[in-house]
């Protein structure tokens, strides 16, 4: 196997271009999987214990079964080493496996991928745009990260079409939700706020951390259910994820923040990095 280019499949390490999934295969028919991806720090992946505890999280709510943890710990390990990862992201999947061609779901072994790609730096701001969609918060895979992410696909492309780099979904509620691939958070007054898992969300381990950082901090937080409209008016706004890490808002739906990556922001992004730095799985 060659170096650069290989994914973990079914338990063997393969090149790229010689790994396949079957054409029956419920993730690539239904969506019917759940992910994870993690980032890696010099050769380290970030927050292993929080991310396994979140795949199987989502595993359960669909009723799937992952491997053990050392197995999946160990295929991540491999494919790091056979691509010579330092600063990278960690994808790992598992699906519902080979399956009828439908949405039955029949006992048999799922599909486990582990794939690595490298990351380059990530700018420290973005502007996003709110999306005419609503993520459902009643739904069946809400809070769950599964790979049915068509509709962040369209949500990403209809931000992208306006020049904003990351959407923002409503939910049903017209209540802030979350972004595509990120967490959102506003700071009004100097109090860090962030929607709760009532409001549909899937619970970022970035997401969890950073209000664990203002715990440390000494900053007034709170998880609070807001209007989406409360992105227009806040003081700051800002994204979190694993490889976004603490990224500022500068504009929403076109117009300028007042206050774009301002005090909070700056202050939570560099605590972030600091706590990368002290503690690999917090
Ligand atoms: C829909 C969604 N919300 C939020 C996040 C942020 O989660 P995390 O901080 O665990 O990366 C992600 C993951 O990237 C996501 O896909």
């Amino acid at each position: 196997v060659t170096s650069r280019e290989c994914v973990w499949i079914n338990g063997e390490l393969r090149d790229v271009d010689d790994a396949r999934v079957s054409a029956f295969d419920h993730g690539l028919l239904v969506g019917d999987g759940v992910f994870e991806t993690l980032r890696v720090y010099d050769g380290r992946p970030f927050a292993w214990t929080r991310h396994l505890v979140r795949l199987e999280h989502s595993a359960d709510g669909l009723g799937l079964t992952v491997p053990e943890r050392a197995v999946v710990r160990a295929a991540a390990a491999e494919v790091l080493e056979a691509n010579a990862l330092r600063e990278a992201r960690l994808r790992i999947t598992v699906t519902g496996g080979v399956q009828p061609l439908g949405s039955e779901r029949r006992a048999t072994t799922p599909t486990l991928i582990v794939a690595a790609s490298e990351v380059r730096s990530v700018a420290e701001t973005i502007a996003v745009v709110v999306v005419p969609w609503a993520r459902n918060e009643r739904g069946a895979t809400a809070g769950l990260k599964t790979v049915s992410y068509a509709e962040n696909v369209r949500a990403l492309a209809h931000a992208q079409a306006r020049g904003a780099g990351e959407a923002v979904f409503p939910n049903t509620r017209d209540e802030l939700c979350e972004a595509t691939g990120s967490n959102v958070f506003v700071v009004d007054d100097g109090v860090v706020r962030t929607p709760p898992a009532s409001s549909g969300c899937l619970l970022g381990v970035t997401r969890a951390l950073v209000l664990e950082l203002c715990a440390e901090l000494g900053l007034p937080h709170e998880e609070a259910t807001m209007p989406v409209e409360v992105l227009a008016r806040a003081d700051e706004v800002f994204l979190t994820s694993t490889v976004r890490e603490v990224q500022a808002v500068t504009h929403v739906d076109g117009r300028a923040l007042a206050h774009a990556r301002g005090r909070v922001t700056r202050c939570l992004a560099e605590a972030f990095s600091a706590l990368v730095a002290r503690d690999l799985d917090p």
